[in-house]
């Protein structure tokens, strides 16, 4: 085999000439180890044969040197367990290791006169070898525990995973706001339920079967099944809490409802099939027309600030006597009907007033169904419709974005 054509020079051609740029590097590398691997190997099992002229027992020092020279080059290179594994096999391997190769060769076949310095320098190089590959190993487990302490430990100066907080819905802020505007003036806060009967979605409050009203609100009944008690709906308005509290309850009461409510309404930018309602009612036995708007005025003032004024229209609801609407004065305009850019001001369409809610005396034909006694007691009570009064505070002018969850859309009222 022609010199340039063994293993080694055809693994120099292609696979490290050969390579490309960013595996070249790794491959002068291993082809170095390699070599020097062969090398070894060959002198190894090649006996000694002191050239003339040379002085043996300097020459077979030189020759161990060597050895330990390419050894410790090995050794230095070994990174972790397995590197030393083989490392291992390869110097002390018993059949072709190459301690084993040289006590072979070397040793048993010296001559008799140098075989003295061949056993002492090799008894040195297995002491080396044992020494360093033991010193070795003990370097790489101490690291690779370090490695996997520094792996393991917490710091704690890193900053945490952060989590998105959400936030309150502007609905849920609104209710907050108003029951916070209520409770301070004495009222308590109660809720009840989204499926209603008749009777207190209806009847109770003043609204006979065949009462006209009820083509409005007649709306989400419940499918029962057959023998169930029944009809139930989802309630249309908060008011029916107006009878559940009178019936717990004696005089005086003082209560707001917030809470959904449900009605057969087509989707727009002003309506939905559920929207938001706080109830309120109030009922003792001297409650005066004065204190019904003194109470509504300072909670509207209270809600969009002192410079707003109120007013009232006549309205009609079953349960109510007399029953009104509230307006406020158009908070876009300061009340004046007009655009700040001319014209007319397009949210209350100039009239400088815009409807808020309904409300009224308590109609006395209510107290009968809750066996108040309509002659010594009064009172009275309002609906007011949460989405409405968000859309116009906060300046929303779709009600559906409070129904889609958008969080674009939430994260604006933090
Ligand atoms: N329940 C009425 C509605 O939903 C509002 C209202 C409540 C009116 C209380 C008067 C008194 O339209």
């Amino acid at each position: 085999m022609r010199s340039d054509d063994s293993v080694l020079n055809r693994i120099q051609r292609n696979w490290v000439e050969g390579s490309a740029a960013g595996l070249w590097q790794a491959a002068v590398v291993e082809l170095q180890r390699l070599r020097s691997f062969v090398d070894i190997r060959l002198t190894a099992s090649h006996p000694l044969e002191v050239p003339a002229g040379i002085d043996a027992s300097t020459w077979i020092v030189e020759q161990f040197a060597n050895l330990l020279r390419a050894f410790d080059t090995e050794i230095s290179q070994c990174i972790d367990e397995p590197d030393l594994g083989v490392m291992r096999t390869s110097w002390l391997g018993r059949r072709s290791g190459v301690l084993s190769l040289i006590t072979e060769t070397w040793l048993k076949q010296a001559s008799a006169d140098l075989k003295p310095a061949v056993g002492r320098e090799l008894n040195a190089l297995r002491a080396h070898v044992d020494a360093k590959l033991e010193e070795r190993r003990a370097e790489i487990e101490a690291r690779s525990e370090e490695l996997s302490l520094a792996r393991e430990r917490v710091d704690l100066s890193l900053p945490g995973a952060i989590r998105p907080i959400g936030t309150r819905h502007l609905i849920r802020q609104v209710f907050q706001e108003i029951e916070d505007i209520f409770f301070s003036i004495g009222f308590s806060i109660v809720e009840g339920p989204e499926i209603e009967t008749p009777y207190y979605n209806f009847e109770a409050l003043n609204i006979p079967e065949h009462h006209p009203v009820r083509d409005d609100m007649d709306t989400f009944y419940l499918d029962l099944p057959k023998g169930a008690p029944g009809p139930l709906l989802l309630r249309t308005h908060t008011s029916p809490m107006q009878i559940r509290t009178m019936e717990k309850q004696k005089p005086p009461v003082r209560v707001i409802v917030p809470g959904k409510v449900y009605r057969r309404d087509n989707p727009d930018a002003t309506h939905s099939f559920a929207f938001h309602q706080v109830e309120g009612l109030a009922v003792d036995t001297d409650i005066t027309f004065c204190d019904f708007t003194g109470t509504i005025e300072y909670f509207v003032k209270q809600f969009f600030g002192p410079s707003v004024k109120t007013r009232f229209r006549p309205s009609y609801f079953p349960f109510t006597e007399p029953s009104v609407e509230f307006d406020v004065s158009c908070i876009f305009c300061g009340g004046s009907g007009a655009a700040a850019s001319g014209g007319t001001c397009g949210k209350c369409k100039g009239a400088g007033w815009i409807e808020l809610f309904g409300a009224g005396m308590v109609d006395p034909a209510v107290y009968g169904f809750v066996n108040y006694d309509a002659k010594k007691v009064s009172g009275f009570a309002f609906g007011i419709g949460i989405d409405r009064l968000a859309m116009l505070k906060y300046g929303v002018d779709d009600l559906q974005v409070f129904f889609q969850n958008d969080v674009r859309f939430l994260r604006q009222f933090p």
